[in-house]
């Protein structure tokens, strides 16, 4: 069987990266993460970041390309990345989260990243940095 997939979203904006701090589960809450979510049957990778990036922030957003790559969460379960763009709306944490913060390249390292997200959030910071 094939592995079950989270989608993840390395949204940018003016040159900055958005990292949202998990408020749930108890071993996660504190540490920062692109915002996503689990990708259900029937839907791609990219229908499902749509779906999870309007649910847990309320905006509009256009996956652009895939980050290479996918990182393994537990058994049967990996992370794909995307870069994403705005379309519409200002992020808000109504679900999942009770902080953003909008990061330039200098100031990712200011927060806690989720281990996994780690590699993907790199990529994006290498090619905002080329933008
Ligand atoms: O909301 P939903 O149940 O679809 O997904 P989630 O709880 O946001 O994420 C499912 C799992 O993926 C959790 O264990 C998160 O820790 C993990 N995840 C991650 O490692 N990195 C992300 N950027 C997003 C989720």
């Amino acid at each position: 069987m094939s592995d079950s997939v989270v989608v993840a979203g390395a949204v940018c904006d003016g040159g900055r990266l958005l990292a949202a701090r998990r408020s749930a589960p108890p071993e996660l809450a504190g540490r920062w993460e692109l915002p996503g979510g689990k990708q259900e049957p029937g839907e791609s990778g990219e229908q499902a970041l749509v779906r999870e990036l309007r649910e847990e922030l309320g905006v509009e957003a256009e996956p652009r390309e895939r980050i290479p790559g996918e990182w393994p969460l537990k058994p049967g379960l990996v992370l794909r990345v995307w870069t994403v763009r705005l379309v519409s709306g200002v992020p808000s944490p109504l679900e999942d989260h009770d902080e953003l913060r909008w990061l330039t390249p200098d100031e990712t390292d200011t927060v806690d990243w989720l281990d996994q997200d780690r590699p993907a959030v790199a990529e994006a910071v290498r090619r905002l940095r080329e933008a």
